[in-house]
């Protein structure tokens, strides 16, 4: 490495490791070079970080709040910590959250995190739940925004981060907010180009292919005879 790179590396301590990365790197990102894996469920390493569930929150000492790692980038001298009992709290209440109001049946590694930080999903429970019809409206795939974490890595894919093509946007408000499409139009009536990208990149089952929503409804339909 020329001594020029060298000048740009920064150094900072997570969870009392010494971490030397290029400025610019994420927090996540830093982490990771070293083996510390911080939980996320928005952040997808091809898309845009929107910062919008704050699963990867951390603390940085000196700052006033939790940091969301997947958006904020190291300094020279920070120091992190990723495991500590204030964050795993605040963790802990967002998955809680999230399972009070989201069916995650179908979003496995969200489950895992439930487990992992001992979430009580049932804590919430009785507050207003996320409930939509399932959008049935062509041949290629579902959409069920009651499975919705509202991560918005399908509108960032069919955006300008891969697909430009537009076909997504955000619509509804607060609890009963969801992926839509412009004027509510059916998706054969918009630009989507059925290319299958949002499908890819959904972590929960809100966007299935049709073939395997079929299935399953066929499946769960015979058990019920
Ligand atoms: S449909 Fe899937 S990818 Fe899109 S915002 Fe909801 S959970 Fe995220
Ligand atoms: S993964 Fe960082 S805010 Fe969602």
């Amino acid at each position: 490495m020329s001594s020029q790179e060298e000048t740009f590396l920064l150094s900072l301590t997570i969870n009392g490791q010494t971490v030397q990365v290029p400025a610019g790197t994420t927090i996540l990102d830093a982490a990771q070079t070293v083996g510390i894996q911080i939980p996320t469920i928005c952040y997808h390493p091809s898309l845009t970080a929107n910062a919008v569930c704050r699963l990867c929150a951390v603390e940085v000492i000196g700052a006033r709040t939790l940091q969301p790692a997947c958006v904020v980038t190291v300094e020279s001298g920070m120091v992190v910590n990723t495991e500590t009992a204030r964050v795993n709290e605040a963790r802990r209440v967002i998955l809680e959250l999230l399972a009070s109001t989201v069916d995650l049946r179908q979003a496995p590694e969200i489950q895992a995190y439930i487990e992992q930080y001992g979430a009580r999903v049932g804590r919430f429970v009785g507050g207003v739940a996320r409930d939509f019809n399932v959008f049935d409206d062509n041949p290629f795939y579902i959409r069920d925004y009651s499975q919705c974490v509202m991560c918005w890595r399908c509108i960032q894919v069919c955006a300008e981060d891969v697909q430009h093509t537009f076909a997504l946007t955000w619509g509804g408000r607060g609890i009963q907010s969801y992926v839509a499409t412009a004027f509510g139009e059916d998706m054969p009536d918009t630009t989507c180009v059925f290319c299958g990208n949002c499908v890819g990149v959904c972590p929960t089952g809100a966007l299935k292919g049709k073939v395997e929503f079929d299935l399953e409804r066929n499946t769960a339909d015979s058990r019920r005879e």
